[in-house]
């Protein structure tokens, strides 16, 4: 297949959709490489000794032929069989359809309407392997979230099903950073403490790793009741501080998370995780009030103004510019970075994840990136991103 970037898209949408759990199969057709009688390739993802592999159905003319991988190792077949034969491949996923296909020597890609958009992907069977368990939990019934017998309220099922997809997506990122002896984990803005708790407990009950949690939050209520609860459960490394993320000394942290910390508490976040050169940052942004306020300062004068004079678009490009330049940002100072949609919309608008993860081999400091940050805020008529103010960029 030519045009690598269709491709290069079509592997990344697998990526997040398998991330963000939208995922239901792919299929390969139209095949003209070199092996004899081979039709198509069929791709579902299973659960294998609770580990996740893709399971490829290879359909010869007269048989099939079943095999399984490693979720890195099975994206990386797709990528080949694409170069190497197969003409067609659907992605299949809970949001749209994605086709990538080679038509006349041009290849094109085409996003239609989910075909499956009330599939399960692997939720039913998540509910019985989720890496949460409800039970013998006591810090899930001090959270409300289930009765002493570890039955999850009603009220609550959102909330558990949210943790749990929480730390899916966390530990799959978590596979892709070096192995600590220590991990040290910070998660700004911790709130009630939901995913804090929550993380604390995959990592060292699940994972059996050494982990030192730390939850920072401004709310003494909030800090109180967390540390509390933390010592209820004996989850000893685990522990919540009452201050700001802009005064927290996150020297040596590896993994950084900051959870719908509100509009420039996010930036702050980042910061923090960069200057510590934390391996993982994981942020939900919430409201996006900084940027909202500069491009509306400028908009009556501003090519789009066809845009922003309507709020909701004003809106959703403050959201976009905010964590575009977040990401921008995140590549500067070397991180790969991934933003996905982490939960349906159905759910919360606040629901876009920026992921950076740390790469010592990228290049530092590119000063291209500076320059395509200075030309998006002049377009946009920004004068400044708290993010970049920060780092004096
Ligand atoms: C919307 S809540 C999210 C809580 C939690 N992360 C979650 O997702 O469930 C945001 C929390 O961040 C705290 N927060 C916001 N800005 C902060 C700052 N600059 N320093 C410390 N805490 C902050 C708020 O008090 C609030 O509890």
């Amino acid at each position: 297949m030519n045009q690598p970037e269709h491709l290069a898209t079509f592997i990344q949408t697998i990526h997040e959709s398998l991330l963000d759990n939208s995922f239901v199969k792919i299929s390969l057709g139209n095949y003209k490489g070199a092996e004899e009688q081979l039709k198509n390739i069929y791709i579902k993802r299973v659960l294998i000794k609770k580990e996740e592999k893709l399971s490829f159905t290879y359909r010869y003319k007269t048989r099939d032929i079943v095999k399984n991988f490693g979720v890195a190792e099975g994206i990386g077949l797709i990528e080949k069989a694409l170069q190497e034969g197969f003409h067609i491949a659907t992605l299949f996923s809970t949001q749209f359809d994605l086709i990538i296909e080679k038509i006349n020597q041009k290849t094109v890609l085409r996003k239609n309407a989910s075909t499956n958009p009330n599939a399960t992907s692997l939720e039913h069977d998540k509910a019985k392997n989720r890496l949460i368990k409800p039970q013998e939990k006591p810090y899930l019934h001090e959270l409300k979230i289930t009765d002493e017998e570890g039955n999850v309220y009603k009220n609550a099922q959102d909330k558990y099903r949210q943790i749990n997809h929480y730390v899916e997506i966390l530990s799959t990122l978590i596979k892709d950073i070096p192995t600590q002896n220590l991990l040290k984990v910070a998660d700004m803005g911790s709130g009630k403490g939901y995913l804090t708790f929550a993380l604390y407990d995959y990592l060292t009950n699940v994972l059996k790793l050494e982990a030192e949690v730390t939850g920072v939050e401004f709310r003494p209520d909030m800090v109180q009741l967390c540390n509390r609860i933390a010592q209820n459960t004996g989850f000893e490394k685990l522990n919540f501080v009452e201050g700001t993320i802009e005064d927290y000394n996150s020297i040596g942290t590896n993994i950084l998370i900051a959870l719908h910390a509100c509009d420039t508490a996010t930036d702050d976040a980042i910061y923090k995780g960069i200057t510590a050169e934390a391996d993982l940052i994981v942020v939900a942004p919430c409201c996006h009030k900084q940027i909202r306020r500069e491009i509306e300062k400028h908009k009556a004068s501003n090519e789009l103004d066809f845009l922003t004079k309507y709020g909701i678009f004003l809106e959703r490009q403050a959201e976009m510019v905010t964590d575009g330049i977040r990401a921008m940002i995140l590549e500067y100072f070397g991180y790969k970075t991934k933003v996905f949609q982490f939960i349906s919309d159905a759910h919360t608008p606040k629901n876009v994840l920026v992921v950076g993860i740390r790469n010592p081999k990228a290049q530092q400091k590119n000063p291209e990136i500076l320059e395509k940050l200075k030309a998006t805020k002049a377009y946009f008529g920004i004068e400044y991103h708290h993010l970049e103010r920060l780092f004096q960029l």
